[in-house]
């Protein structure tokens, strides 16, 4: 979809009163970059001091905190992996003795070991502060009923929302993932306002209101914050269509803080602002490292600018996107919806391809619903994409066919790449609770 077309499908929220935003959303770029330096000259010595893996890093690299004059400087520090959090496993990476970690939460991790984080009391309200932030700017207010469907447990989306809701002054119904029949039992009850879930598992919701005989767009919810996943704006389209609420992005990762990093504002729709009193972003390179300069496609990097327990210095996301200047928080740069990960990105036959591009042919394409599935084979000696996709249950049999091949020639013509379309029955494919899994892997490795 062009920008043009997403301009005016976006359906946008009131603009709130400047009186109810936090100091830090209100700083100019001036007062936030001293902000901002101050914070990362005291990071990286809390770094360096209090953990062995940056120390080594930092000497490795020839660089110690003393020479971070300016913001620029950190290009200068090494970049920290998943690898590096993987290695130091489980406590390796946390700056400050046991008894001051409150809290530990940890990443689900397909393979090998999971990544722990840690927080301190000071962390933990810190994130609150920005959860509550990310909250508001969605339109959630103080008084609201917040339905919280994000998983509760080692994910950090459960609790780092729970937090945040109840820090805005939210009356929090904390739900957790699962049991989808009653989900709509206790949204249809106890009237929630805003609902925080994974945008997979809400379509696995709003299907259910459906199945129930109900009618979504109904509801009390005037509000969905979706995030732990790459959504598109046809997907928010979807969403809003079929539950009459505003849908707006969050974005968040465990190694940083939790979801709360940054969030949509739901008056502008535009990207996420990044709530850079505490998080400090860069985009690089994946390939050379090199920082890249303000709107251009990259990694995202983050370093912590307060956190104590677990300090991390420009770690690298995986995630793709660009950083854009701030629009409804004017001091605070935007990331770009994000439209995949590295290691999300599928090479088939030398072309790069995303799920999310599929999301939007699938979904612009009538008849087929948004459950649709991603499975590679191997066949011959050649890889081969099979994508399943669900037909909406008022999709006739007949259309089916013709569907099919409009996907298959949308991502033909977008992407450059042939691939096997199967238009399958409503309510075959896999459902998520949480985080969805679109990809299943079953190339032989030579
Ligand atoms: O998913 C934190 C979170 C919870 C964010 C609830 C938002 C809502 P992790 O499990 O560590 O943390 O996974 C982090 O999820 O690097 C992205 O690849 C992906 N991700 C998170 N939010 C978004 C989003 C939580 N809005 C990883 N759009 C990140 C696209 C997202 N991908």
């Amino acid at each position: 979809m062009t920008a043009a077309t997403s301009e005016t499908t976006r359906r946008l929220g009131p603009t709130p009163d400047p009186a109810i935003l936090d100091p830090a959303e209100r700083m100019s770029v001036d007062e936030l970059r001293a902000t901002q330096l101050e914070r990362l000259q005291w990071t990286l010595r809390h770094a360096y001091e209090n953990v062995p893996h940056y120390r080594r890093a930092f000497d490795a690299a020839g660089v110690h905190p003393d020479d971070c004059r300016e913001l620029a400087d950190l290009a200068r520090f090494p970049t920290t992996s998943k690898a590096d959090l993987r290695e130091n496993y489980p406590f390796g990476m946390f700056a400050v003795p046991q008894e001051q970690v409150r809290r530990v939460h940890a990443s689900s991790g397909t393979t090998g070991r999971p990544t722990v984080v840690g927080y301190t009391e000071k962390d933990i309200d810190t994130w609150a502060t920005v959860m509550a932030r990310s909250i508001r700017a969605a339109g959630g207010r103080a008084g609201d009923r917040l339905h919280n469907a994000y998983g509760y447990g080692l994910f950090t989306g459960g609790l780092g929302a729970h937090y945040g809701a109840e820090k805005l002054g939210c009356t929090v119904i904390p739900v957790s993932g699962g049991m989808t029949p009653r989900q709509v039992q206790l949204i249809t009850d106890f009237e929630p306002r805003i609902i925080m879930v994974t945008p997979s598992y809400m379509l696995t919701v709003i299907d259910e209101f459906e199945k129930q005989g109900l009618d979504p767009r109904a509801s009390s919810l005037e509000v969905g914050i979706f995030g732990a996943e790459p959504w598109t704006e046809q997907m928010r389209r979807e969403m809003e269509e079929r539950l009459d609420i505003q849908a707006v992005d969050i974005y968040g990762l465990s190694e940083v803080m939790g979801p709360g990093v940054a969030q949509e504002c739901v008056e502008t729709k535009d990207g996420l602002h990044i709530w850079e009193d505490h998080f400090y972003p860069e985009v690089i390179d994946p390939l050379t490292g090199e920082v890249l300069p303000e709107g251009e496609q990259g990694e995202l990097v983050f370093t912590s600018l307060s956190k104590e327990a677990m300090p991390v210095i420009r770690y690298r996301t995986r995630d793709l996107t660009r950083l854009l200047p701030g629009t409804a928080r004017p001091g605070m740069r935007r990331m770009e919806k994000i439209t995949g990960r590295t290691d999300d990105m599928i090479i088939l036959r030398g072309v790069n391809l995303f799920p999310t591009q599929i999301e939007e042919i699938v979904l612009r394409t009538p008849g087929l619903s948004p459950h649709f599935a991603l499975e590679l084979v191997t066949r011959g000696r050649m890889d081969h994409l099979i994508c399943r996709i669900e037909a909406r249950p008022d999709c006739p049999p007949e259309r089916r066919p013709a569907a099919a091949g409009e996907v298959a020639k949308g991502v033909k013509d977008i992407v450059g790449t042939s691939i096997e379309v199967q238009v399958v029955d409503p309510e075959t494919l896999a459902r998520s609770v949480g985080k969805l899994q679109r990809l299943a892997d079953h190339r032989e490795r030579a």
